[in-house]
């Protein structure tokens, strides 16, 4: 950043892969707008985050980072979702983050908070002229459910969910939590938390694009003022104007590179299923052993991760077995892996960021859903945007190797009147996605819209006059 920043902005999030992507990409972008950032990481992860920054420190990102206390002395896993830890977090947080404001002179211009930790509101509002700005990192279709919910317009297990600006959405279309919330009450909580004070915050920021969501969208915006602002991905996978924007920038898993894209190079175009559930998804092991089997039945090549924890539920001799035909690595250069020629489609979890970088690079899916918004997300890549299909489970969740076997034929086999349907609006959805961040496009000004706000205190006036 060569002349002065405009505005200083704190940036926090929850310390999980899928939520610091899009965050540290939002801070690229605020960067690249002349704002200086912050990244504030919790005591637990602060270490670890400057260590998996790339490129050898976290120097190499133009931004600082600051732990902030979160009361565990001797660390703490961030996966943990007990309500004490997400209590203790908030209390912790909540002071070390009102201890950081008031010693900055002049004040930060905002903080952009993870919509997970609401309670950033309150310690923002200790200080006039500090924006509250809610980031959320999952789709206005799934946060719009979640407000219907909790208005009480449907119930929960409920089978037949009518809401408007949606299609007709069935109890396995609708997030985890909302059809067998017994899975996790206290993460139901905190995702429910997102919307408690919504009325209240001075910026609500989605990690989506307009075209993706117009109706849904629409809706939103006739009660908050919605601003889509992603997709938030690296920049040299959209609009290339960010230079050296290849990756996110902190990867919490060690990818195997090299292995990953040598392997691919050496399979023909489009030829390659690459198949990966995110950083958090757990397979039962009768499901691994059926996946594994439908995989080595598709004849075709595949990429798949399988995260270290996970690797035990792999059948015996199954890599001997399928020889050159698939690689199994245990994390991935994930945005470089759907960008290699070689790859022909994602079978995914359908977390909200992989949705949205095959979304990105046009790349047909075959949705897997597991938890939380996931089944939203494979609804509507199937139903809504087209660009894949959804493996069908019987009434316990459980896919059969036939029916993986059946979804990879019809996204990939040439004659497939459906796949080549789904690759067309794949390409399509990519033109949208790559607009919305060029410069002038919808997110791209949504941004510079916010940079001007918070800089000229503009939204304050106007919240002061209302
Ligand atoms: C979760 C939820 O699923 C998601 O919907 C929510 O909004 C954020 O948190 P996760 O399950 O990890 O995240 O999935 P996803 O949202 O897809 O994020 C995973 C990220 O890890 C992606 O950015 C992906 O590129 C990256 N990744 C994954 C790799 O870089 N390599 C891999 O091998 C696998």
């Amino acid at each position: 950043m060569g002349e002065e920043a405009i505005a200083k902005v704190l940036v926090f999030s929850f310390p999980i892969q899928g939520h610091i992507n899009p965050l540290l990409q939002f801070s690229k972008r605020l960067i690249s707008k002349n704002v200086s950032v912050t990244f504030l990481t919790t005591s637990s992860t602060h270490n670890n985050i400057i260590r998996r920054s790339t490129a050898g420190g976290a120097t190499a990102l133009p931004l600082s980072f600051v732990p902030l206390d979160d009361g565990f002395e001797e660390g703490h896993p961030s996966t943990d979702t007990s309500p004490e830890y997400f209590a203790k977090l908030e209390e912790n947080v909540s002071r070390s983050l009102s201890q950081l404001i008031s010693s900055m002179e002049p004040k930060p211009n905002a903080v952009v908070y993870d919509s997970c930790s609401p309670w950033i509101l309150d310690v923002c509002r200790k200080y006039p002229g500090v924006a509250a700005a809610s980031f959320f990192t999952q789709s206005s279709i799934v946060n719009a459910i979640y407000i219907h919910f909790l208005r009480g317009e449907f119930k929960e297990f409920q089978d037949d969910v009518v809401l408007p600006a949606m299609p007709p959405l069935k109890g396995s279309d609708l997030p985890v939590f909302l059809y067998d919330n017994n899975l996790c009450r206290p993460l139901f909580e905190l995702i429910s938390s997102q919307f408690v004070n919504v009325d209240d915050i001075d910026f609500f920021l989605v990690n989506s694009f307009d075209e993706l969501e117009v109706e849904v969208l629409e809706w939103m915006k006739n009660q908050w003022p919605v601003k889509n602002i992603g997709p938030m991905i690296p920049s040299m996978y959209l609009d290339k104007r960010l230079a050296g924007d290849k990756d996110y920038g902190i990867s919490l898993f060690n990818a195997q590179v090299n292995e990953c894209l040598d392997w691919l190079d050496s399979k023909p175009p489009g030829s390659v299923i690459y198949v990966s559930f995110g950083s958090l998804a757990v397979l039962k092991d009768d499901q691994m052993i059926e996946l594994a089997a439908g995989l080595k039945q598709t004849g075709h090549n595949f990429l798949w991760v399988v995260r270290e924890t996970e690797t035990k539920k792999l059948p015996s001799n199954y890599i001997e077995e399928i020889g050159d035909r698939g690689l199994i690595v245990n994390w991935s250069p994930q945005l470089q892996v759907l960008a290699h020629k070689s790859i022909g489609c994602f079978m995914t979890h359908c977390g909200w960021n992989s949705t949205l970088e095959a979304l990105s690079l046009g790349v047909a899916l075959i949705g897997m859903p597991a938890y939380s918004d996931q089944p939203t997300n494979a609804k509507f890549i199937e139903d809504v945007w087209k660009v894949g299909v959804r493996v069908k489970a019987d009434k316990d969740g459980f896919v059969t190797k036939e029916e993986i076997v059946r979804c990879v034929g019809e996204v990939m086999e040439e004659t497939s009147k459906k796949g080549k349907e789904i690759r067309k609006n794949a390409l399509r959805l990519m033109e949208f996605a790559k607009e919305a961040l060029a410069e002038g496009g919808n997110s791209d000004k949504n941004i510079d819209e916010f940079v001007a706000k918070i800089a000229s205190l503009l939204w304050y006036e106007q919240r002061e006059n209302n």
